[in-house]
């Protein structure tokens, strides 16, 4: 069943017909910290298969699974002549969660920063999709395909939930979701889309009574939460999560890789930087481990958990012996 509805299509059958107004309302209110019931707004967004429609629509992103989707090759990245990514070397396959763990400092931001655009690499190359990344802004990569969320959370505090969502809905679309957000008719269909998928996504990660609420008066798990739904929402094919995890205690940890391996099943592929190694354990399909720079590891969890290095890394064991 397809989502996608004409503007006059609005409502019917819905028994909702102003379900944009309701939310328009809610998010248009400062002091909002109403929760909205989505499945009011919306009854579609009361069945977890049509949610997973509306968040995935475009299911070219959930290609067959096992063709490289992401080539890092001798990536090294140097600050002032040290190396904080030193000739690393491996790919991700479309469909699977990759995980790219190791102790702190070990270059794992580092990588994602030079695979996202934030840096340039010193040498080595980056393909993405068939296509070398070379040297594209940060949100031509976005347009790309490739999103990501950050190891220190950065939402637009004063926005609500929604809004959130929709800026990054608004990356993929030409006309601007915020050149007038439910008035111009002429990109009413736009703008009626995002708003929907918008909500799919917050009912999606788990927060959609949340929707109204201002991102900074969110609890910090829901923050963290909202930072991946604005992530999917420019329908990446690739999401890079930065310790999505972090500050989490052991139940909000396995709550949150529950919803990644969700996300995976929706058909989008996941890098997962993730410092503790036990958690990445039950999640990953395969699993890169730096250290100091360099890749010292790369297997299935099993082979990782079961390499010396690797234990070695872990334990804090002098560099000599665990290389
Ligand atoms: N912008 C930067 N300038 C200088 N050094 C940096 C910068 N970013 C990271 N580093 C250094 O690179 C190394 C790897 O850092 P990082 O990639 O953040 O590690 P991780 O994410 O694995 O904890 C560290 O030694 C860090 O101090
Ligand atoms: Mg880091």
């Amino acid at each position: 069943m397809s989502r996608h509805r004409e503007p006059d299509d609005q409502g019917t059958g819905r028994g909702v017909p102003d379900h944009d107004e309701q939310i328009a309302e809610a998010v248009a209110d400062p002091s909002a910290t109403a929760i909205v019931d989505p499945a009011a707004i919306d009854p579609d967004l009361a069945d977890p298969e049509a949610v997973a429609e509306a968040v995935a629509p475009q299911r070219d992103i959930a290609t067959a699974t096992g063709e490289t989707l992401l080539e890092v090759n001798g990536l090294t990245v140097e600050f002032g002549g040290l190396a904080a990514l030193d000739d690393v070397t491996f790919d991700i396959k479309r469909g699977e969660i990759l995980g790219l763990i190791g102790p702190n400092g070990a270059g794992k931001t580092t990588c994602f920063n030079a695979i996202t655009g934030v840096y340039r690499p010193t040498r080595g190359t980056v393909t993405f999709d068939g296509a070398p990344l070379g040297k594209i802004k940060q949100h031509k990569i976005t347009r790309r395909g490739i999103a990501r969320t950050f190891q220190n959370v950065r939402l637009w505090g004063e926005m609500t939930a929604l809004e959130n969502v929709c800026v990054g809905t608004d990356a993929r679309h030409k006309t601007s979701v915020f050149g007038g957000i439910f008035r111009t008719p002429r990109h009413y269909r736009e703008e009626r889309d995002a708003v929907d998928r918008g909500m799919a996504l917050l009912e999606f990660v788990g927060i959609g009574p949340r929707a109204a609420e201002k991102a900074s008066n969110l609890p910090y798990g829901d923050q963290r939460r909202l930072e991946i739904a604005r992530a999917m929402a420019t329908e990446p094919k690739l999401l890079c999560l930065d310790e999505p995890a972090a500050g989490f205690n052991p139940s909000e940890k396995t709550a949150l890789m529950g919803l990644i391996q969700k996300i995976r099943d929706d058909g989008y592929t996941v890098l997962l930087i993730e410092h503790d190694m036990r958690l990445v354990m039950g999640v990953t399909d395969r699993i890169v481990v730096l250290e100091f720079g360099r890749k010292i590891a790369d297997g299935s969890p099993r082979e990782v958990r079961d390499n010396p290095a690797v234990v070695a890394a872990y334990l804090g064991v002098p560099d000599d012996e665990s290389a």
